[in-house]
């Protein structure tokens, strides 16, 4: 399975701190807002990735993200010439996609829960067909709502409708078979002009290939196209993240865990991160999981642990 992620639009709902620079390479407490939804491709075992934006914004993605092959991955860039809807990703995407299936979210969309990586593994096998996630909010006007049956099927889907019919809205990750950029070339703009993804899920519905699983009220969803949602999602993340300790969304960390990268090659992307505790949170993995780390003739643990140390003698900060 491939994946995009879709960084397009005007942003304009949050201007002015949009209007020069993308939202999704905005912080979201500790780090850029792509960071999340490619960490969730990366957790759903992805590793060839797509990354769309406007033609302005495209080579700030390429300088954060690279090539990818220093987290084990392997990106892609194309431009989206004007913000015509998000089902236009199947169009322009379609060499990439070739025959493969895919898996598209939305670069602002923030995932985390419990069990997450099961539910992404499982929808990474998709083959027929497509799969969407039902999530309920309290404000379901925003969205594609989904009208569900009592066996928990779809039955309609509605964007952003006045009257909504349930609460439960669909977040952007989608996963669809290697039909789609087929189904996305038949679509029509919509009246907002733009290619819809709830007219998309709209056709596998009508096909009954529509398949949808809905997230249980243990999960964290934000979109931030609000100043008030980006401010939510960062405060959750700096929340749990001192609480726990760990970090949420943590590229390097995520790499290094799925043995896409091995201690070396992390203690390199940490090295210049150092300043700041993102970097002395990727040291601290080296350390703690050194049992895992080769023996390194120049001992790999001990000098990112020496590194750390320095580094607070000269910051004069203890630990
Ligand atoms: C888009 C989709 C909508 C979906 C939402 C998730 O909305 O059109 O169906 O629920 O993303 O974030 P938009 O960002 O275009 O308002």
């Amino acid at each position: 399975m491939k994946g995009i992620i879709l960084a397009g639009g005007s942003g304009t709902r949050l201007y002015p701190i949009s209007q020069v620079v993308s939202k999704q390479l905005m912080p979201v407490y500790d780090k850029p807002m792509i960071y999340y939804p490619l960490s969730i491709l990366m957790l759903a075992g992805i590793r060839e990735i797509l990354v769309i934006s406007t033609p302005s914004q495209l080579p700030l993605f390429q300088q954060l993200l690279q090539d990818g092959s220093q987290w084990g991955l392997k990106f892609s860039y194309l431009e989206q010439p004007r913000p015509d809807g998000l089902a236009q990703a199947f169009i322009l995407g379609k060499d990439f996609i070739a025959n493969d299936s895919v898996c598209l979210i939305l670069g602002d969309n923030l995932l985390y829960g419990y069990g997450l990586t099961d539910v992404l593994t499982r929808a990474a096998q998709l083959r027929e067909g497509a799969l969407i996630f039902g999530y309920r909010v309290a404000e379901p006007q925003h969205y594609g709502v989904v009208e569900l049956n009592d066996a928990g099927q779809v039955v309609n889907i509605e964007e952003k409708p006045s009257i909504p019919k349930s609460n439960y809205v669909v977040p952007g990750i989608y996963f669809y078979n290697s039909q789609v950029s087929e189904i996305a070339d038949q679509l029509k703009p919509s009246a907002r002009n733009e290619l819809e993804i709830t007219d998309l899920n709209r056709v596998y519905l009508n096909r009954g290939q529509l398949r949808i699983e809905l997230l249980s009220r243990g999960y964290a969803w934000f979109d931030t196209g609000t100043y008030e949602s980006l401010h939510q999602a960062a405060s959750f993340v700096q929340t749990l993240e001192q609480r726990q300790g760990l970090k949420i969304a943590c590229i390097e960390e995520i790499a290094y865990r799925l043995g896409y990268i091995d201690a070396n090659q992390l203690y390199q992307l940490a090295k210049p991160l150092a300043k700041s505790s993102y970097g002395l949170y990727l040291m601290d993995i080296i350390n703690g999981d050194n049992y895992n780390v080769q023996v390194h003739h120049n001992n790999l643990a001990t000098s990112a642990n020496r590194f750390k140390q320095e580094f607070l003698k000269a910051e004069k900060l203890t630990l």
